[in-house]
């Protein structure tokens, strides 16, 4: 069921359920993160592998410190100035996180995320919220109540919509050493943001099965139609005889099956896009979708980190 109601979440969450909740980046799959009950139910819905760890949800900074051991001075300073934000810190965990809820690992990935509902929702809460994106392991993130439903809204028993989301891709996940940051998934903070804070940036390369970033699975995000990303006007001539899909950052290449994710060039407005195009292509008639990398900067390199995997087979 699909909802605007906060005191019906708050009520469900109370009870150990799990209700869908709209952030700024994707819609999550949202739980008592300090409760196995709540946190098995996140997993079992999602059909999530055990070994891929959960995001912990807080509304204050000052609320970090009842869930991790220490905060370094650079990534209090990030959370200080991001959040509200797309910024997920890895922290040492104290023991009120289940393991269940960090896969057993020894740091709790922590984030405030920037939506008027679930900041509220947070607030009136007496736990942290552990939320996945609420999509299916494997498929594209949801960004309205809508996709979230398409998928899950068997399996869940409320939906809080908060409309679209406005950033569109997932939190840039990192964790901070030293003076160094060690960036695990490229998300809705770039790397030039960052740079603000130190130019001692280090991006952990793709992997295909490393548990200690589950996140960065090669294949991941993927519609189940094919995506091949490259030259689209080549691509279109190689495919000439399929019914194809053009997934474009900003050219009009004039066919009927194409979405374009933004005709002025704008990476925000790109990654706001993305993952309902990538949907929306899904469900058309053709065979074969075709994309382009954008630009390697600024959120061009976060979206071209999903169109890979999208495209990974
Ligand atoms: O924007 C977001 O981050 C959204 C919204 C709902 O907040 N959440 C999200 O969660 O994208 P999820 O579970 O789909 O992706 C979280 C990823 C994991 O797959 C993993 O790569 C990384 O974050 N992660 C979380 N906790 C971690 C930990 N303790 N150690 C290493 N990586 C962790
Ligand atoms: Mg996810």
């Amino acid at each position: 069921m699909i909802g605007t109601e906060i005191e019906k979440a708050r009520d469900l969450l109370l009870r150990n359920e799990v209700v869908a909740i709209p952030t700024e980046t994707v819609y999550g799959l949202a739980g008592n993160a300090l409760s196995e009950i709540a946190v098995s139910k996140i997993f079992e819905a999602k059909n999530r592998p055990h070994f891929d760890p959960l995001i912990v949800h807080v509304s204050e900074v000052s609320e970090v410190s009842n869930y991790v051991e220490e905060i370094p001075e650079l990534a209090f300073n990030l959370m200080e100035h991001f959040w509200p934000g797309a910024l997920t810190v890895l922290l040492p965990k104290k023991s009120c996180i289940p393991d269940l809820t960090t896969s057993a690992l020894n740091e709790v990935g922590i984030r405030i995320p920037n939506h008027p509902i679930t900041l509220e929702l947070l607030k009136s809460l007496p736990f942290p919220l552990a939320a996945p994106s609420a999509n299916p392991f494997g498929y594209i993130s949801p960004t309205s109540a809508q996709h979230v439903a398409e998928q899950l809204g068997e399996k869940i028993p409320y939906i809080l919509d908060g409309g679209s989301c406005s950033v569109g891709i997932e939190s840039t996940v990192l964790r901070v050493q030293h003076n160094e940051i060690e960036i695990l998934r490229l998300g809705g903070i770039s790397v030039e943001d960052l740079q603000r804070f130190t130019s001692n940036i280090h991006i952990q390369q793709h992997s295909s099965s490393s548990p200690a970033s589950p996140g960065m699975l090669t294949s991941h995000y993927a519609p189940r139609k094919p995506v091949f990303v490259g030259n689209i006007r080549e691509l279109m001539h190689d495919f000439a005889s399929q019914k194809i899909g053009v997934l474009s950052f900003k050219e009009d290449f004039q066919i009927e099956s194409q979405r374009i994710l933004s005709k002025t060039g704008s990476f925000a407005e790109a990654a706001s896009n993305l993952f309902a195009y990538l949907r929306e292509l899904d469900h058309m008639n053709i065979d074969v979708i075709l994309a382009e990398f954008l630009p390697n900067e600024n959120l061009g390199r976060a979206i071209n980190d999903k169109l890979k995997r999208a495209s990974a087979k």
